[in-house]
């Protein structure tokens, strides 16, 4: 697909409806939207667009969708797989300027929120009305809602709670000829014609521009308890995680990290508030949440009798909030601090959690038989582990020649493990020439199908999720 560049009749239309500071034109400034947070990739775009309407957009996307011009649509640009990279030039549009909170409705437990509001702020907005909205990637300080609608991001609690599908009740959405829709009802249950709404989340922007949602609270939790388990085995750690579901608790946080993301992160953010011996090879960070101290009190009872059954060092329990803080702020810094140790690949590797264990040999096998080592870590009670590819000093021809092939690899035995090759990330520019691994032709014929009904002239994110 060919697409035009923005020329100069272009511009003075984009510039007949909005102001100066709405259109970013100049090198310096466009570079902000170049890049994401995926590697050390950049795409200039012709032209940024910051909308501050609907209506806005909804011109936006009509007038590139009737001159062929490519459109990224952009959040906070925090991804992880170069979905927000305008990889085909045009237009990026930013959704920052949509950054309200419109409404908490408490009486029915939901909130109507614009894409640009920053997951942390949406989070504590209703934690202050005693409500929850736990989807919480470790970016949830910066990255915007509308990106984890796109991505249909995870993070820590999804284990207990769920991924940002499962609190997604109707959605605002541009689509590519600038028509506006809602998808659904504001209501938990609808079986209502095809689920347009589910549609829209995880489409990374290829599908239409989402303007509004409303997303389902649910009671905060009062209370939770914290433990940090160091293994001498890195299987048996993983090991332990289906352990501790079959005891019958479904704990609110479970994460697993490889030594070296412990490690690195701690000298990353110059931490000393725990010692990691020599011999330890891999931790959980366990959380439970509930209302009752006494039953979570039982449940980390359960939890140390699972554990003690393997081959580990001092359990430490977080004993106040400022060491629950320490503890997770560590495990949320861990992919900043491997980006900074090393150039990496990251991976988003899922499987059913019983067969974790043996995602983590394979990974580590085929790592032997390529050379490269890797540091792994992520949501363990989800089966979701990000592997971390090292350069360290693999020759740039091994790099760029055989890790390709080692990445298939792991992600055949991803499957065949009965896992996919996304838990959280998506897919976006990065991997979507693996996309023949989890599907086939009929399956990818399907979505192409599904792209060309909202976008037939392929304008919006062009360059993704789809293979070359
Ligand atoms: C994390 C991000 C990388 O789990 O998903 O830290
Ligand atoms: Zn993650």
């Amino acid at each position: 697909m060919n697409y035009n560049k923005v020329d100069s009749n272009h511009l003075s239309f984009f510039k007949s409806f909005l102001s100066d500071a709405q259109i970013v034109s100049a090198a310096a400034e466009l570079h902000k939207f170049a890049h994401d947070e995926t590697e050390d990739l950049v795409y200039f775009p012709d032209l940024g667009l910051i909308p501050n309407s609907v209506e806005e957009l909804s011109s936006i996307l009509n007038y590139c969708n009737q001159n062929q011009i490519a459109v990224t649509p952009q959040g906070a640009r925090t991804g992880l797989r170069g979905g927000a990279l305008p990889v085909h030039g045009g237009v990026a549009v930013s959704m920052q300027n949509f950054n309200r909170i419109i409404n908490i409705d408490e009486d029915n437990a939901q909130v109507t929120v614009e894409p640009g509001v920053i997951t942390q702020v949406l989070q504590e907005a209703v934690a202050a009305k005693g409500l929850f909205y736990p989807p919480d990637p470790a970016s949830k300080g910066s990255c915007f809602i509308g990106g984890n609608l796109s991505e249909n991001s995870g993070g820590p609690k999804a284990v207990k709670y769920g991924v940002t599908n499962e609190y997604v009740l109707n959605l605002e959405v541009v689509l590519a000829d600038g028509s506006v829709i809602w998808t659904g009802a504001n209501v938990l249950k609808n079986a209502t014609g095809y689920n347009l709404t589910q549609l829209m989340v995880g489409s990374e922007g290829t599908l239409g521009v989402i303007t509004k949602a409303v997303l389902k609270l649910i009671p905060h939790p009062k209370m939770n308890m914290l433990m940090l388990v160091p293994f001498r085995s890195a299987e048996d750690a993983c090991k332990a995680v289906a352990a501790i579901f079959k005891e019958g608790i479904v704990p609110s946080g479970l994460e697993f990290m490889e030594r070296d993301a412990l490690v690195w992160t701690k000298d990353f953010i110059n931490d000393d508030s725990i010692v990691i011996p020599n011999d330890i090879q891999a931790h959980l960070l366990i959380e439970v949440d509930g209302n009752h101290s006494d039953v979570l009190m039982n449940d980390c009872e359960k939890i140390m009798s699972v554990v003690e059954g393997f081959d580990i060092d001092d359990v430490l329990f977080a004993d106040s909030e400022a060491q629950k803080n320490t503890l997770w702020n560590l495990r949320r810094k861990v992919g900043e601090a491997v980006k900074s140790n090393s150039i990496y690949k990251e991976e988003d590797t899922v499987v059913p959690r019983y067969r974790l264990p043996d995602l983590l040999r394979a990974i580590k096998s085929i790592g032997e038989k390529y050379g490269f080592t890797s540091v792994c870590y992520g949501h363990a009670g989800d089966g979701n582990l990000h592997v971390n590819i090292i350069k360290g000093d693999l020759s740039d021809e091994v790099w760029n020649d055989q890790l390709p092939l080692a990445i298939r690899e792991i992600f055949e035995h991803t499957i065949s493990l009965g896992g996919t090759i996304s838990g959280e990330h998506g897919i976006g520019l990065v991997q979507k020439n693996y996309m023949d691994i989890p599907f086939n032709s009929i399956q990818l014929d399907l979505m192409r199908s599904i792209k060309n009904v909202f976008d037939p002239n392929q304008i919006l994110n062009p360059g993704k999720i789809f293979p070359d």
